[in-house]
């Protein structure tokens, strides 16, 4: 199934508009036929958060942004998928074209800017599949005309704790105006405090939802270091390195493209999101586990990533270039570096490099 995908519905894909082409592969997700999950490779399973992960490859935020393909997701190999971003209340996002894909570059562009069913729709669907299992994360928004951010996220938290694996407070998307100032230490000082309250009142009744921080690849190292140590502060359970850069690295090709506002995303974020994980990494010193996302696109990628810092990944853009099969390379690619050594274990890969890379020039 998954080769047939790739070699025969992605090069028709790749003609269509490319908001077009994802909801017609959403559509392909929930209407494919149901097969099991293949299994994974003992070596690749990972403990965090106190969650167990069958493997570490995750589906990023933004693929399934209303649930709708969470278990055919997983059924393709994922060992976790993250849904989202919701919001509290539907909203469209901003007008299209919005999505573009910079083919040569292997990147996208989006200025979606937070389409979401809403949180009832996306509780709705969540709630049928609870007990089909699987590790299914919650990305959490606020409504772009909303005024009090902190309470959106707050509310999403109490509404999705009943049917998420994990929360991630999403404040680093580049296309809701001011979102990202929600990174700047007082203010997120102040929403961790009252997200970490919500956590911790709601696990009593309902147990324990993890809450991840997911941040821009864009902070600068000073401000790395105020939010690792609010996050270290609050005690957050972990966080996601990163979201789409604003940044265009001079060397993109689709100059033309490359103009367009909005997240960039792909292979070309692959080395500043690595640098930036790294450096959170070294920051952390093991308070929690970091999620690398950014440019994944082989084994070797999410090799790197690892041994950046990363306990778990996430990617979305390699998928639109590379195909569905590109998740069960990687996680081959995982186990052969088991079973070459010296490491035996994934966790013995875990921020690795992250000294070295820390101390090489910045990326351009
Ligand atoms: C089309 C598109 C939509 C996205 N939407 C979201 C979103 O709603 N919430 C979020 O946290 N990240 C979103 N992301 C960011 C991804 O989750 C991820 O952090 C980023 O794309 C980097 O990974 P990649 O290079 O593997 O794509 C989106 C990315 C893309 C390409």
């Amino acid at each position: 199934m998954i080769g047939l995908f790739d070699r025969v519905a992605r090069p028709l894909l790749r003609v269509l508009d490319p908001e077009d082409a994802h909801a017609l592969t959403v559509k392909a997700l929930k209407f494919a036929p149901r097969r099991r999950a293949p299994l994974d490779d003992p070596r690749l399973a990972v403990r965090a958060f106190g969650l167990n992960f069958p493997n570490p490859v995750g589906m990023a935020a933004g693929f399934d942004k209303n649930a709708e393909v969470a278990d055919p997701l997983l059924r393709l190999g994922f060992g976790f998928v993250e849904i989202g971003t919701v919001t509290p209340k539907p909203q469209a996002g901003n007008a299209r074209p919005r999505l573009f894909r910079l083919d040569a570059d292997e990147a996208i562009i989006n200025r979606l800017g937070f389409n979401s069913e809403g949180a009832d729709a996306v509780l709705h669907r969540l709630a049928a599949r609870v007990d089909a299992g699987g590790i299914v994360g919650v990305n959490a928004g606020a409504n772009r005309d909303s005024t009090d951010r902190v309470a959106d996220y707050v509310r999403l938290i109490e509404t999705f704790a009943p049917v998420a694996s994990y929360f991630t407070l999403n404040v680093s998307s580049p296309n809701t105006p001011m979102l990202r100032e929600l990174q700047q230490r007082d203010a997120l000082d102040e929403l961790l405090a009252r997200v970490v309250e919500a956590r911790d009142r709601i696990s009593r009744t309902a147990g324990a939802t993890p809450v991840l921080l997911k941040i821009a690849p864009d902070v600068s190292l000073s401000e790395l270091d105020d939010i690792v140590g609010a996050a270290r502060k609050r005690r957050i359970d972990g966080m996601i390195v990163g979201n789409t850069t604003t940044g265009r690295p001079p060397d993109l090709r689709e100059r033309a493209k490359a103009i367009e506002q909005g997240g960039l995303s792909g292979r070309p974020l692959f080395r500043l999101s690595t640098r930036m994980l790294a450096e959170a990494y070294v920051r952390t010193e093991d308070a929690f586990p970091l999620i690398g996302v950014g440019g994944i696109a082989s084994g070797a990628a999410a090799i790197a990533k690892i041994k950046a810092g990363a306990t778990l990944l996430q990617l979305y853009s390699g998928l639109v270039f590379r195909g569905v099969g590109l998740i069960g390379q990687i996680k081959a690619d995982l186990v052969s570096v088991l079973r070459r050594g010296p490491a035996h274990a994934l966790d013995e890969l875990i921020g690795t490099d992250a000294a070295a890379m820390t101390a090489e020039p910045w990326p351009v």
